[in-house]
């Protein structure tokens, strides 16, 4: 795990764009997964405005989401096809085709089906070659809450108390008006992907980063599989590394790697 500690929120958000221009620009599977929460938009402004420079298009790609909430109002912005589209889709954004845009069927007659059928098409067009991730405050990744089978597939599930308040500010600072359910791509399924790069930014992320980074594997604490990925690049900013131990270890080897 490469572990890459900056001063800002933006410096962060500029060395992710970074990495995944260079990624994307090898990438032998033309397939981007995308993560949605606050954490990952100022990459996504960094890769419009590169598009709209003509330095960057997601045009020849398909993007698969992490996950969707079952049972949200098709029409709802925090939708994370609606948020996705919002983001990405277009060419006044970054080129990517709504039809190559693939978000979990919330509001599938059977979401549990159609979390399998979803797992099947990222078999199908996968491997994804660049997995963006944000973390939860209890370490979660995807909708993947602790106690989840660190091997799972796409699947259903409910999110934790913690979840829906820490999501509350998008449903009008209401609790009730978050849903209760998600699909989430599995463990299993994230840990295919060729690359995963999580962000994480904030105090409030300080427990999960130290968990994920340098505590033992565990389903307390899901993001933490990620040490058994072959390639993953964590970028934080000093308040999400606060409790690092091995700070100057981690900017030292990114200093030496990246110059
Ligand atoms: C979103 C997702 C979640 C978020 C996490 C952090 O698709 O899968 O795991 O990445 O809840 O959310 P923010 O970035 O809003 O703090």
């Amino acid at each position: 795990m490469e572990v890459g500690i900056f001063a800002t929120e933006s410096e962060v958000a500029d060395a992710a764009a970074e990495h995944l221009f260079a990624v994307l620009a090898a990438a032998d599977n033309k397939v981007l997964g995308v993560a949605t929460g606050s954490t990952p938009l100022p990459l996504y402004q960094r890769m419009r405005a590169a598009h709209a420079e003509g330095k960057f298009s997601l045009e020849d790609f398909k993007a698969f989401a992490l996950d969707e909430y079952v049972g949200i109002d098709p029409e709802h912005p925090e939708r994370y096809r609606n948020v996705l589209r919002t983001e990405l889709v277009g060419d006044d954004k970054t080129g990517l085709k709504d039809e190559n845009l693939f978000t979990p069927e919330g509001n599938a007659p059977d979401p549990a089906v159609a979390a399998d059928e979803y797992d099947a098409k990222i078999k199908e067009h996968g491997p994804i070659a660049l997995q963006i991730l944000g973390i939860g405050a209890d370490g979660h990744i995807g909708f993947n809450e602790p106690g989840i089978s660190l091997v799972c597939r796409t699947h259903t599930d409910v999110l934790t108390e913690q979840t829906r308040k820490d999501n509350m500010r998008f449903f009008d600072n209401d609790i009730e008006k978050v849903p209760a359910g998600c699909v989430t791509q599995g463990l299993g399924t994230i840990m295919d992907a060729t690359e995963v790069l999580l962000i994480a930014t904030g105090a409030n992320k300080a427990d999960a980063v130290k968990e994920l980074v340098e505590g033992g594997v565990s389903a307390l604490w899901p993001a933490s599989i990620l040490q058994m990925h072959p390639k993953a690049t964590v970028l934080v900013d000093e308040a999400a590394a606060a409790k690092l131990k091995l700070t100057d270890f981690y900017r030292g080897r990114w200093e030496a790697t990246h110059k």
